[in-house]
């Protein structure tokens, strides 16, 4: 079944802890967390001490999503504060394979992402060593943007090089009730939702429905 993921970033901040209880009831599968540095990505968002908060309010799996320069500086930060998964981008660092590595020495589960203009053959490399591959469906920074398309192609792509490995794919960015059966159909195991999630005019509860429902469907 698909997982889905709602990405903390698009909680109301306000209530955070009472959100994370909300999307746990209402069968989320992961919390997907958005740290930004300003640097990687043109916005600056949540880091390890907020990371620390969510995990005391939920028992859902949680997968950092580090949108970070340099990424290994930090890798350590957000294994103590909780996070279930680790994932960097392969844009970030020119050491991916120390920084998956360190990853996996902190018994943590590592993942990989790639940014929509990074073809899929630049995971080769690195595949047989991740737990989980994030395909950017949107230019990473912000939530509330529109699903791009063409990536549904890189999905695909990425679903014939995962093959029968134990790798999940994750797609993130603009995923919704309309954009979610593509993604599944093009080979998604697990879905990130923030805007979708957070802002759905009829509650948390009514946006996780919608979004299995249209997962189910593809
Ligand atoms: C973008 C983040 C995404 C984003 C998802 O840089 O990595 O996780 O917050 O939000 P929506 O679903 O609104 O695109
Ligand atoms: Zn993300």
């Amino acid at each position: 079944m698909v997982k889905l993921a709602p990405s903390v970033i698009a909680a109301d901040f306000g209530r955070l802890a009472e959100q994370m209880c909300a999307v746990e009831h209402a069968g989320a599968d992961v919390v997907h967390f958005d740290a930004m540095d300003g640097c990687f990505v043109p916005n600056l968002s949540i880091g390890p001490m907020v990371l620390e908060a969510v995990r005391r309010a939920t028992r859902l799996r949680i997968d950092a999503h580090l949108m970070i320069e340099a990424p290994e500086r930090y890798i350590d930060a957000f294994a103590k504060a909780g996070a279930d998964t680790i994932v960097v981008h392969v844009e970030a660092t020119p050491h991916l394979h120390r920084a998956i590595e360190q990853i996996k020495h902190l018994g943590k589960l590592a993942g990989v992402a790639v940014n929509p203009g990074t073809p899929a053959f630049q995971l080769e490399a690195i595949l047989g060593s991740v737990d989980q591959v994030l395909v950017m469906t949107v230019n990473p920074g912000f939530g509330g943007q529109r699903f791009i398309r063409p990536m549904l192609h890189k999905i695909e792509a990425v679903r014939r090089m995962i093959g029968s490995q134990a790798i999940e794919l994750c797609v993130d960015g603009g995923v919704d009730a309309a954009t979610a059966r593509d993604a599944v159909s093009a080979g998604a195991d697990v879905l990130v939702a923030g805007t979708a999630v957070f802002s759905h005019p009829n509650g948390v509860a009514a946006a996780i429905a919608q979004l299995r429902e249209s997962a189910s469907k593809h």
